[in-house]
This record gives C-alpha cells, structure tokens and sequence, in this order.
C-alpha cells in the first residue's frame, strides 16, 4: 500500500465547504484504486487564525509543510477580517515562493452541461503555464520623495533560467497533448524583457521540431480567449500576463466555480500545491452552493502529477458526466447543492 501524505488547508469561507467534500472523492478513488491511501493532515490556517494569532500560520509553518508529499489548498482570505494583502502575503506566496512552486499551471477547458458565457462557442481545452516565480510580480522597486515629487519604480525581472524553464515546461506539456504552443508576448511595446522573452521562446522551440508555435502580443491573446478559444493547446505566459490571460479562461469556462489550478515545485525539493482559480466567496459562504468542481478538478490535478492519471481523468469523466446530467450548483445554471453535486460524483466514480 502507497500511503501518502498530503496537507490540506481548507482556508476561509466557502474552501470549509468544498475541501472536506474533495477529500471524500480522493478517499473513495484510493479505495477503488486498492494500492494508495492518502494520510490527510489539516491546518487551520486562515483570517480567523490570523485574528487569534497575528499571524496566518505559525513561523516554522513552512518548514512543517515542506515534510508533506503535496498540499491541497481551498481558498485564503476574508476581507472583513484581514486585508488581503496580508492574507495573501502571509499564506499562499509565502507558500508558492518558499516552496519553490516555479510553474502555475491552468486547464481552461469547456464541460459538457456547463453554458459557456460566450453565444457561439465551440468545444475548447487547452492549458496556461503560467512563470510563478519572477517576472512582474517581483519585490524589486521601490519610492523615493513625497507629494507631488513622489516617484515610484516597479521593476519587472526576467530570468534566463526562469523563463527557458516556465518554456521547457510548456513545450513538454504540448509534446504529450496536440503540440502546439502559444506565447503570450508584448515584444511591441516592451522594449527590454519581452525581446528576450521572444528569444528564449525562439531558442527552446528549436529542440522541439514537432511543436507548432505562434507568438502573439497579449492584448490580441485576450481576444483570441473570446474570440476563438478552440484554436489552443499550450499557452506560456509571464506572471502578470498569465494570472490575467487565466481569469478570462476561469470566464469563459462558464463560472470560476469550475476553474482549477497548481503551483507545481520542479525540483522535487519540496511539496507542490493544488488550489482551485476561486477565492473564499463571502457572498455564499454557509448557504450550501458552493460549485465544488474547481476544487475537484484540482484533486485531478494532484493525482495526476503523483502519477495516478488514470484515477484523474476518471475522475474528470465523472465530474464531466455531473454536469451533463444536470446536477449543477447555481453559478453554472442549475439548482443542486455543494452535496447534491458531490453525490452524483461519488456515485459516477463507483
Ligand atoms: N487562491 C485564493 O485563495 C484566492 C483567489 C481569489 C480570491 N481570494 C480571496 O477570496 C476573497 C474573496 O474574493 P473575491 O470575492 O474577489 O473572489 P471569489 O472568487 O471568492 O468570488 C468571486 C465571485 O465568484 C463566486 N464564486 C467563487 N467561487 C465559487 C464557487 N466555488 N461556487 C460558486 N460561486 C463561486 C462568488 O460567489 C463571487 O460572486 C478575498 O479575500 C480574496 O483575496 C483568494
């Protein structure tokens, strides 16, 4: 028996309510499975827990997660208790950082049952590899005077090893799906960090012969989403282009309720994590009808980098078959509860 240890972090508002309910799913998949366990280990952190401790995890809480195989998150923050600065800082890119989580990985694909909220489109499936570790979302900067003399610079950084490995990624990926990639690029009108951005995207392909590539600045891929969704495969994006390019796939997939995502650690070092693309919802929180497919599908997304992929694409089929069946949670057309959903899943993998 392969027993494996996972931390879980439930989080805030609704990721109380659709962790447990995931946590069943991967607990009746091991049991069909036969040859894994998965030993979960739950820590409290959360907004409540910062109000009470000052803290949102305790100061060796990295160094306790770095002994788990993965960790499976739900969602951080409550802006009525802690701004989300903090929340955020202090837990999830305290976690993506420390734990060398260097990829952020994004299916954006259309499931059967779910309208999608654009009137002509066609069936869609592809995935964003978002670079996690640099790019615009770095602490490089900084402000000088004050008033109307103030100044403020925000660097962006691009590595080489950084970006050829977020590129690497992407081709490999695209190598085991329709070998097609994508860059997302603004070499236009960035003058410095999206020429060498387009360089190294040059140079990768190269070793990747059976890959088709294109390369289009990011304002035209944002319309592309929209526009023709259909036509891709692998998409490579910065930080600040994927987190936006992901939020317009969580879009059209229909509700962001659906959307799943990891935070993938390459080097083996440490754990990776799986998140789904939603926040803590306050707006639903307690009223039984949070979509509990993002996390899920993130649950697919765990097994399938510990290399049960045949457990996760059961897994999506069942949830696929879910939403075709009609039982759906309110934010994608249907009147079914957090429960109600997670029962005709449990009774689809069975
Ligand atoms: N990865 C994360 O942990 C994460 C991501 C985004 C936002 N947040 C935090 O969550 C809090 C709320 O943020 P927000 O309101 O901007 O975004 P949100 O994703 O929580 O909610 C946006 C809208 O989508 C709906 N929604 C989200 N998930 C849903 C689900 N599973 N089922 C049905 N409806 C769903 C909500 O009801 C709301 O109307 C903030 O503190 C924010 O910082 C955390």
């Amino acid at each position: 028996m392969n027993v494996h240890e996972i931390a879980v972090i439930p989080g805030d508002g609704i990721g109380r309510e659709v962790v447990p309910a995931s946590l069943r799913v991967l607990e009746r998949l091991a049991e069909l499975h036969g040859g894994i366990k998965f030993q979960f280990t739950e820590f409290p952190w959360s907004c409540e827990y910062y109000l009470e401790h000052g803290e949102m995890m305790p100061e060796d809480g990295i160094g306790t997660l770095k002994n788990f195989e993965q960790i499976f998150l739900g969602a951080v923050g409550d802006p009525r208790l802690v701004p989300d600065h903090i929340s955020l800082w202090g837990l999830l890119i305290r976690i993506r950082r420390e734990c060398e989580q260097v990829i952020n990985l994004r299916p954006v694909k259309s499931l059967r049952g779910v309208p999608s909220k654009l009137a002509d489109a066609e069936p869609f499936d592809f995935i964003v590899v978002r670079e996690n570790s640099e790019g615009e979302y770095s602490e490089a900067g900084g402000s000088v005077h004050h008033g109307e003399d103030e100044i403020v610079i925000q660097n962006a950084v691009f590595t080489r090893k950084a970006t050829e490995r977020a590129m690497r990624f992407a081709f490999d990926l695209a190598m085991k799906r329709n070998k097609k990639v994508t860059s997302a690029t603004k070499s236009n009108g960035i003058v410095y960090s999206m020429p060498f951005w387009d360089k190294v995207f040059r140079e990768v392909s190269k070793d990747y012969p059976e890959v088709v590539t294109e390369s289009n600045h990011i304002d035209a891929l944002a319309a592309f989403f929209v526009l023709k969704p259909e036509q891709f495969d692998v998409i490579v994006a910065s930080n600040l282009f994927g987190d936006i390019l992901t939020d317009i796939g969580a879009a059209i997939m229909g509700s962001i309720g659906v959307a799943p995502a990891a935070n993938i650690n390459l080097n083996g070092k440490y754990p990776s994590m799986f998140e789904p693309v939603h926040g803590s919802a306050p707006d639903i929180v307690g009223k039984g009808i949070a979509n509990p497919i993002g996390q899920l599908w993130t649950a697919k997304m765990m097994l399938d980098h510990m290399g049960y992929d045949e457990l996760g694409a059961h897994l999506l089929k069942a949830i696929e078959e879910t939403t075709a069946s009609g039982v759906k949670t309110p934010d994608i057309g249907g009147t079914s509860t957090t429960e109600e959903v997670i029962g005709e899943v449990l009774k689809r993998i069975s």
